[in-house]
């Protein structure tokens, strides 16, 4: 094959990689496609490594391609000599200064980065929200507008605030790929780390530490939007539930006799449990069940009917109700809008 062909060859594999890596790279999961000032500095940070590395695999391939043709050609009359070659330069200059450069560089571009990222959490913030995980779900906490929430978190696009990241049992891991790092949720500690996204959008969160059967359910949602979009939903939450009547009325009676209190609170109500998601707003959520299924009032029937079909291992025990209670309760839980 002449040199050429190869070119054109070499070139092509490079440019199907890097469509695919393109490919890859894209999507809500993945951080690459920041959309926050944190995921921004990660991705410039990650860039810049793969640069440097490329650069150090591109020069040491040259020299090696270097060495071996150069050696082909007068191998046959002179055996290799170093002092001649220049090899103490070279064991000097290749050996021990690049790759002390090439460390220094790597070493002072990631302390800028981490202290950019301590800045940033020590800095000012919109607000607070506490972040609890669970085994597996995850808990929203708004100390300063009085709200509770689960696997849904609403921020103003374009400022920051700080998430305060525990457990209640295991060590899980808090992750919004497209914002920010991941931060470990570690029972009996506080982590903190700084939320804030660049536009409008839903940002996919996931747990990122394996924490048992249900690991890979245990997603949640980033909603930024404007501030008066925001607050609009914050004075929603803030509301008490309504009073139910009708069919409503009837699965409220069947929600206070049975043991969902012992694990929910709807405000308003005796149901004061904390071992369950908070129910007050349940029907304004997206997902039920950490992000494993559309909140339906048919999804919502079924998980509530038998949750271990729907989530193997799930602290939800199954409801033993009647089809009719089964309707009634549904039908009240869709009122907490
Ligand atoms: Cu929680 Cu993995």
């Amino acid at each position: 094959m002449s040199t050429k062909s190869r070119v054109i060859q070499g070139s092509a594999v490079l440019a199907a990689l890097l469509a695919l890596t393109d490919a890859a790279c894209s999507g809500p999961g993945t951080m690459t496609s920041a959309a926050g000032p944190g995921a921004h500095r990660i991705s410039l940070l990650s860039v810049g490594m793969f640069a440097i590395a490329a650069f150090v695999f591109l020069v040491v391939v040259c020299f090696l391609a270097y060495g071996l043709f150069h050696r082909r050609r007068d191998a046959d009359t002179q055996e290799p000599n170093l002092e001649d070659h220049g090899g103490t330069r070279m064991v000097l200059l290749g050996g021990i200064a690049f790759p002390i450069v090439v460390l220094i560089t790597l070493f002072v571009i990631t302390l800028v980065a981490l202290q950019a990222q301590a800045n940033e959490d020590t800095g000012s913030h919109a607000f607070t929200i506490n972040v609890i995980a669970h085994r597996w779900w995850w808990e929203f906490q708004y100390p300063t507008q009085g709200i509770d929430t689960a696997n849904e978190v609403h921020i103003p696009t374009g400022q920051p605030v700080l998430m305060e990241v525990t457990s209640t049992d295991v060590i899980h891991s808090f992750w919004v790929p497209r914002l920010q790092r991941k931060v470990d949720a570690i029972p009996g500690r506080t982590n903190e780390v700084t939320l804030q996204a660049d536009t409008d959008g839903t940002y996919l969160g996931e747990c990122s530490e394996f924490c048992g059967l249900q690991h890979a359910h245990m997603r949640f949602n980033v909603i930024a939007e404007s501030a008066d979009a925001f607050n609009a939903w914050v004075a929603d939450q803030q509301k008490a539930a309504p009073e139910p009547t009708g069919d409503a009325l009837q699965g409220q009676q069947v929600f206070l006799g049975s043991s969902c209190v012992y694990c929910h609170s709807i405000t308003g109500t005796n149901a004061s449990g904390t071992v369950g998601p908070n129910l007050t707003h349940v029907a304004s959520r997206t997902t039920l069940a950490s992000g494993t299924i559309p909140n339906t009032p048919d999804e919502l029937a079924a998980w509530i009917e038998n949750p271990q079909s729907i989530k193997p291992g799930t602290q939800m025990p199954a409801s033993g109700l009647t089809s009719t209670q089964l309707r009634q309760l549904v039908a009240y839980l869709e009122t907490l809008s």
